[in-house]
């Protein structure tokens, strides 16, 4: 069974064909983070229209690479929440339609299942039971994956998600927009040691975060600085090292309270280069196996949402399309969907 995932959740358009037997033959991306850049962040009208621009070309494109016809596409994808309102209606437009002209049933994805099973595309997938480290813009979560549509909240952000302390850090900063990247890039420079910042809720004893004070303590330090090229990388240092230091507690916690051992970590802010290297070093002494998505998967992508859509569709066998959004939508709660 060939199936086509379309995300337009927020400023990436992506599309994928994910075959069952034959696993990922083709994906394509579209950022819009230079169309956005200019205004500081995503404006969500111009996501939309963008999204209208490129779903179908990029379809084409993969379709072509593939080697396949729109003929052969057995289901659609699509993610159907969260994000932005305006941007989920085009993908879901588009996947309605196309299912409807193809006669095709057409299925709504959770976006955090999406990046959540994204490490499942990787050659050595884990096993379920794992604890999931959720880490992107819009969302911090520790999750206890049973299987497929058994998700429980173990912990989240009470305010802040990691990849929105980046972004705002990184504006503070100076560093632009998006500023996980920029800023991580910056603290790659830092002088480790030179600044030290707070582990908000580090001893919380619950599996929680917590990140808007970090960024109002990086923005105190910045004050109390002449700011150059040298002090703002010691500051990105500073600040990704508690960043990186509390996700690493807590999920270490995470692993001790469900009594796993496999930790997915995914999301925009796994593509973090010293998060991966300190969840590896912890692995390897903790003896815990850590697993994470390919750099590219880690961000917004149409594979992850084409390969959940073919994971439920094992579940239960889809019928008829469908056409709604859900701009909020809590995945433990709804896990099963409907
Ligand atoms: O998963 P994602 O693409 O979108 C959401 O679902 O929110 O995550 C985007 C987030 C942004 O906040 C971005 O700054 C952050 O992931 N991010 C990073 C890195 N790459 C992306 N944060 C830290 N280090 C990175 N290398
Ligand atoms: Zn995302």
């Amino acid at each position: 069974m060939l199936v086509l995932g379309i995300e337009t959740s927020c400023d990436e358009t992506g599309v994928a064909l994910y075959h069952t037997e034959r696993g990922l033959l083709a994906h394509a991306l579209h950022s819009q983070v230079a169309m956005h850049a200019e205004y500081g962040g995503v404006v969500p009208e111009l996501a939309s229209r963008d999204h209208i621009r490129r779903v179908l070309p990029l379809t084409r494109q993969i379709i072509d690479q593939a080697g396949c016809a729109l003929a052969d596409i057995g289901v659609i994808a699509y993610t159907e929440g969260p994000g932005l309102a305006g941007a989920l209606l085009v993908g879901a437009s588009i996947a309605a339609a196309l299912g409807f002209a193809l006669k095709v049933p057409v299925i709504g994805i959770h976006h955090l299942e999406g990046h959540l099973l994204a490490p499942l595309l990787e050659p050595n997938p884990p096993a379920f039971p794992f604890v999931a480290l959720l880490v992107s813009g819009g969302h911090s979560q520790l999750m206890k994956v049973s299987g497929i549509g058994a998700y429980e909240t173990l912990g989240e952000t009470l305010d802040d998600a990691a990849g929105e302390a980046f972004d705002k850090t990184a504006k503070l900063l100076g560093l632009g927009y998006p500023g996980g990247p920029a800023l991580s890039m910056q603290a790659g420079r830092g002088v480790p040691g030179r600044f030290k910042l707070p582990r908000p809720m580090i001893n919380s004893g619950d599996l929680n975060f917590s990140f808007s004070g970090l960024k109002t303590a990086v923005l105190t330090l910045a004050k109390q600085q002449t700011l150059d090229d040298q002090i703002v990388a010691d500051i990105a240092r500073a600040f990704q090292d508690a960043i990186v230091e509390v996700l690493a507690a807590k999920s270490l916690a995470a692993l001790s309270q469900t009594g796993l051992d496999r930790l997915v970590v995914a999301g925009g802010v796994s593509a973090n280069l010293q998060l991966r290297e300190q969840f590896s070093a912890l692995s390897a002494c903790r003896g815990f196996e850590v697993f994470y998505p390919k750099l590219e998967f880690c961000t917004d992508n149409g594979a992850m949402i084409a390969f959940a859509g073919a994971m439920r569709i094992k579940l239960s066998s889809a019928k008829g399309w469908k056409f709604n959004v859900r701009p909020r939508w809590d995945l433990a709660a709804n896990g099963g969907y409907p």
